[in-house]
């Protein structure tokens, strides 16, 4: 691997990754091209740390525009994709589901065929595809998600993932083109956007507003350090077979009412607030349609194989994550309001708009 196009680096878990990549962990010494459109879920404050590092670039393209995709291949060598970049949120895919279409399954096929045609029948080569459990669907009571289990996706969300999980396999079996996907659960820590479950609940206890739980709260999510999940497609891309599926969890299952109780006692311990005033703010909100029960996943498949494990406990993890929000209060308004546009017009040395 020399270098290595990431999409979506500008997002929650592409930033994480690609600081990660290039930290003393991993001892990475290519090139890290970064590709992002930089919509309302990508900014370059994630990475300002990484700014004037001669090993990382970033791009702002459109990964369904083809010409641009094409070029990016042409210009940089690129011999590793690691594809992030998509329409994260299943509430926004209820309300809005033709950009997860174009960017999720559209995109993904553009770069798909952009890695094709550059790559033709080389083997020396990799495209990893990120995706989620969402595509299997939803589970009652009991079991788990394998790498086996059927597809069965319930949002426009989901089954915009798991058509893009569909043509990276088609891409696998009728190209030969080398490729790897992962399947996680959801994913917790810095720099996430406040619109999921727990950033949004951080800082609406931290500004004393409402906690809208959907529904009773009784679905259940299995919860995953991104940290964890970075050092996890590290371990697909140096050690993972080409045509193969990895599943990551955390092995931390909870109910989502139960989060936010504990979220709560967090959050009260860090702001010397009592954890039952925060509770008195939670309401039960009209429940999401399709709502998926639970998620769980089987990882028994990279534990065995690639010798990974999930490193944080959910507790030190959220506490980690509740204390970095408190701390990162501008970053989260800066993204809130757009402001970060403004930051990164007067801050980014590279060309942007
Ligand atoms: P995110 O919404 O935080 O980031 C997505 C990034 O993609 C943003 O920077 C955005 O600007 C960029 N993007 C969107 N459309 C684009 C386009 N057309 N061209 C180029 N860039 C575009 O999402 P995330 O939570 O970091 O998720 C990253 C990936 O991981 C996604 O593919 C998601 O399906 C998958 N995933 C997420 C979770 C989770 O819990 N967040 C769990 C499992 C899998
Ligand atoms: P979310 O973070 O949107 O992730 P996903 O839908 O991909 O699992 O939601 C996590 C869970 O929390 C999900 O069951 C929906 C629920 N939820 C709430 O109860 N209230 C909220 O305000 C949000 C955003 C989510």
């Amino acid at each position: 691997m020399n270098t290595i196009l990431v999409t979506g680096g500008a997002g929650f878990i592409g930033s994480n990754f690609i600081r990660y990549l290039l930290s003393s962990a991993v001892g990475f010494s290519g090139r890290v091209i970064n590709v992002d459109a930089l919509t309302y879920a990508g900014n370059l404050m994630n990475l300002a740390d990484l700014e004037g590092d001669s090993r990382y670039s970033f791009r702002k393209v459109d990964i369904s525009d083809c010409a641009a995709v094409e070029a990016l291949f042409c210009e940089y060598g690129i011999d590793t994709v690691v594809h992030f970049a998509a329409e994260s949120h299943v509430d926004r895919s209820i309300n809005d589901p033709e950009s997860f279409i174009r960017t999720n399954i559209m995109g993904t096929w553009t770069l798909l065929d952009a890695a094709r045609k550059a790559w033709g029948a080389r083997k020396d080569v990799r495209f990893h595809h990120v995706s989620t459990d969402e595509v299997y669907g939803s589970l009652g009571p009991e079991g788990f998600f394998t790498e086996e289990s059927c597809y069965d996706p319930r949002s426009p969300y989901s089954a915009s993932k798991a058509g893009s999980d569909h043509l990276v396999m088609a891409w696998y079996h009728t190209y030969g083109l080398p490729v790897t996907i992962s399947n996680c659960s959801n994913n917790y820590g810095p720099w996430q956007f406040p619109e999921k479950l727990v950033p949004l609940m951080i800082m609406n206890m931290a500004e004393r507003k409402p906690l809208p739980v959907y529904g009773k709260g009784e679905n259940v999510r299995d919860w995953l350090h991104v940290e964890d999940h970075c050092r996890g497609i590290w371990k697909v891309l140096t050690g993972g077979k080409s045509g193969r599926k990895y599943n990551f969890g955390g092995n931390a299952e909870m109910r989502n009412i139960d989060l936010v109780h504990l979220l709560a006692e967090i959050t009260a311990e860090q702001t010397g607030r009592t954890a039952e005033e925060i509770h008195s703010s939670i309401r039960y909100v009209t429940d999401r349609p399709g709502h998926d029960m639970r998620y769980a996943i089987d990882a028994n498949r990279v534990r065995e194989e690639l010798g990974w494990e999930p490193e944080r406990s959910l507790k030190e993890g959220m506490a980690e994550t509740v204390r970095w929000y408190l701390e990162n209060r501008k970053w989260v308004e800066a993204v809130r309001s757009g402001e970060y546009r403004t930051w990164m017009e007067t801050n980014y040395s590279g060309r942007l708009f």
